[in-house]
């Protein structure tokens, strides 16, 4: 694979050093290189699937076995999962920037992972599960669950905690994510389509308020053209060298 375009990284670089607050979207290109799957294109979640037989509350209620089964499909594979360069990339952005927001539409918790800290998860996490009669709330991170698992309080039937389509992101997220968004002079967006609503508009968002638009992803999006700067690249190589660029100037600068 050809090396970034150094002059767009320098750029990038640039950006990001002299930026007050910095916004990150994520999507599934970022776990990539961790070996989660992405959700479309070759190989990804939903090719041979359509994502309303899987990820829907209607798939629940009619079927909840056949749901559980690929959430704990799922859930196995990312057990074996590790942060990847480009988490451990962001997770030392937010160190060097003086706002920082990530948000991210994974559910795999690998940011967190990583040491990233201000993590808005759009999209839920596949670790926790949510009753569906007391709404209690429980952290599973690593544990093996039934097929049909229930709630240890009152016996209801347990579901994943993560957003389905059709179903509202919830209030608090949706609340920061917007506020992150509009308040930003940098937005970064990586490794997603751009095709899932609401954050697939946060990138424009961004661009109304006059923030500089940055986009990583290994092939062109809705986004790239509006983006500033476009570095059509894997995220585990450029997220990384942008760093590695940010650390080099500011060397330079103090030499
Ligand atoms: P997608 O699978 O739609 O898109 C992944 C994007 O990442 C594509 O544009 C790829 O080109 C890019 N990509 C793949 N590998 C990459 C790499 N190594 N470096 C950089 N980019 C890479 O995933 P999302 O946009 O995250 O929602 O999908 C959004 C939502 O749709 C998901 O959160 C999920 C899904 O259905 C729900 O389940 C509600």
């Amino acid at each position: 694979m050809p090396s970034p375009d150094q002059s767009l990284l320098g750029q990038a670089a640039e950006v990001f050093s002299a930026a007050d607050a910095v916004t990150v979207l994520t999507g599934a290109g970022v776990s990539a290189a961790s070996g989660v799957p992405t959700f479309r294109g070759t190989g990804g979640l939903w090719e041979g699937h359509r994502p309303e037989q899987l990820a829907t509350p209607e798939a629940f209620a009619a079927d909840p076995l056949t749901v559980w089964r690929f959430y704990n499909w799922r859930r196995g594979l990312l057990g074996k999962c590790v942060p990847n360069p480009a988490h451990t990339a962001l997770s030392e952005l937010e160190a060097r920037c003086r706002n920082f927001t990530l948000i991210t539409q994974n559910v795999d918790g690998l940011h967190h992972q990583a040491g990233s800290k201000k993590v808005i998860e759009i999209h839920g996490n596949i670790w926790t599960v949510r009753c569906t009669a007391c709404s209690r709330e429980f952290d599973t991170t690593g544990q093996a669950l039934d097929d049909d698992p229930h709630c240890s309080s009152c016996g209801g039937r347990l579901r994943p905690g993560v957003v389905w389509f059709g179903e509202s992101l919830p209030d608090h997220a949706m609340t920061a994510a917007y506020e992150a968004v509009t308040r930003c002079d940098v937005m970064l967006v990586s490794g997603t389509s751009a095709l899932v609503q609401p954050a697939a508009s946060f990138g424009a968002w961004a661009k109304q308020n006059e923030a500089t638009l940055i986009e990583v992803n290994l092939e062109a999006t809705p986004l790239t053209e509006l983006a500033d700067i476009s570095l059509l690249d894997s995220a585990s190589e450029v997220l990384p060298a942008i760093v590695k660029e940010m650390t080099r100037r500011k060397e330079q600068a103090g030499t």
